[in-house]
């Protein structure tokens, strides 16, 4: 017999289905509940509600796990390419050579985007964040792209999707070129997706482009661990405004937006330029250990905590790892590191991150990487959206495949209902 919860209220009991999940999750199904007895539920920042079935991420933020569709994050960091963990998380298997190669050839046909774009862009002052720049040349590929997808048609899904992974690199690049004031580059057809990451961001006009291993390397695992992660904050976004029927670009833009803030994706902004503040500041790591747990100062720790993990990001291991790689094999000794380092053994062994169960989270070392990268601080964020985009296709996907209904929450409704209306000249 299946498992059910009973609710009682008012003298009568009510009962509701559990659903279960492959590693044995255990929900409520509550979709009846209004029906049933004319209650809602009241759960601000969603910490206990479930807003779908999904099997395209596992986590597991008690025992430190991240799984796509069934494989390990260090396996995948470690052995895949990008492109295969983009397909892998989009179309629910890993590609065999002839599905990747005919992906990558799908995608280099449609890397090209419309000349009228760069007018947008130059429209813009060199100042602007380039999130911002991001979000809205994203939502502008929908006016060069106005077709709506057939969620139906397998091929109409297959076309949107290529055209965003071959458009969206191009722009995150022009995002950077804009600011730093170099002339808008092309997407390469004779380069892996990353390496036409690499190229359209760092190739100068006045000389050859040499890719440079170490960076591919990097910037392919950075890519990978970004790449999904359930139902966060700019997913849950990029699902919500999908719901309406809202079309892919449309959506994506939405999720752009959401993980611009500094509790989301732009914390890997904050983290750096917090260690290069303590660090201007003597590097005094106890002061800002006592600010983070001083209740009367705002400041926090940035890149520490997450929502969902209560021990290790196992994204945070792979990354430190890989940062201190990065950084010895290009030769670079950034006090920066140090400084991070610093704070880390504090928290881990300070009795108000560990009650807490605050880690480091992806971002307290993601930002240490890209600056030896070269990649400027406020791009860090732009990054973190072209690791994401494979897992927000993913998502979205399978909300209009799964046909889920419009998102729209109840309210618990704590304002005034009857005021006497005064004019103007009365008030
Ligand atoms: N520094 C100091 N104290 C913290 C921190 C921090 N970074 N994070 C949480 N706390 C404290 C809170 O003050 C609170 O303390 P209290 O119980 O005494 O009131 C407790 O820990 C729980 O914190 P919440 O904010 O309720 O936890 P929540 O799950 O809502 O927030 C979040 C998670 C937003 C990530 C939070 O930990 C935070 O702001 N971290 C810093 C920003 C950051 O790194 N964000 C990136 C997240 S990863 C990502 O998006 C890819």
């Amino acid at each position: 017999m299946s498992e059910s919860v009973q609710l009682i209220y008012n003298n009568e009991t009510f009962e509701f289905p559990l659903v279960e999940g492959t590693e044995n999750e255990k929900g409520i199904d509550i979709k009846t509940l209004r029906a049933q007895t004319g209650l809602v539920t009241l759960d601000p920042g969603f910490k206990n509600s479930g807003s779908c079935k999904s099997e395209v991420t596992y986590l597991n933020g008690e025992k430190g796990e991240l799984k796509y569709r069934g494989y390990s994050i260090e396996d995948l960091a470690d052995g895949a390419d990008f492109l295969e963990v983009a397909y892998l998380l989009i179309f629910g298997s890993l590609p065999t050579k002839a599905q990747l190669d005919k992906f990558q050839d799908d995608i280099n046909k449609e890397a090209l985007v419309d000349e009228d774009l760069k007018v947008i862009l130059k429209s813009f002052p060199r100042s602007a964040h380039p999130m911002g720049a991001l979000a809205s040349l994203t939502a502008a590929l929908t006016a060069f792209n106005p077709e709506s997808v057939d969620v139906d048609s397998d091929e109409d899904m297959y076309n949107a999707i290529v055209a965003i992974m071959a458009k969206f690199p191009i722009i995150c690049a022009w995002t950077h070129r804009k600011v730093k004031g170099l002339p808008l580059n092309y997407y390469d057809c004779n380069l892996s997706y990353v390496d036409n990451i690499a190229q359209m961001m760092f190739r100068l006009p006045n000389r050859e482009y040499v890719a440079n291993p170490i960076v591919k390397n990097a910037l392919n695992k950075l890519l990978i661990l970004h790449a999904d992660h359930e139902q966060n904050c700019s997913t849950s976004t990029v699902r919500i405004v999908g719901s309406s029927h809202a079309g892919l670009f449309a959506s994506i833009s939405a999720g752009i937006s959401a993980l611009w803030g500094p509790l989301h994706g732009g914390a890997n902004q904050a983290v750096l330029e917090m260690l290069e503040a303590i660090d201007a500041d003597g590097g005094d790591t106890k002061k800002y250990m006592a600010k983070a747990k001083d209740k009367s100062d705002p400041f926090r720790l940035m890149g520490f905590g997450h929502r969902v993990y209560k021990n290790f990001d196992p994204r945070a291991r792979i990354i430190k790892k890989s940062a201190d790689e990065v950084l010895n094999d290009l030769g670079i000794n950034d006090p920066i590191l140090e400084v991070a380092k610093g704070l880390e053994q504090e928290a881990l062994n300070d009795a108000y991150f560990v009650d807490r169960k605050l880690y480091p989270n992806v971002d307290f070392y993601s930002g240490i990487i890209y600056r030896a990268l070269g990649i400027p601080t406020e791009m860090f964020t732009v990054m973190f959206a072209l690791g994401r985009l494979p897992g927000w296709i993913a998502q979205w996907r399978e909300m209009r495949k799964n046909n889920e209904p419009i998102g729209r929450p109840r309210q618990i409704f704590t304002g005034n209902t009857n005021l006497p209306f005064q004019s103007l000249d009365q008030r």
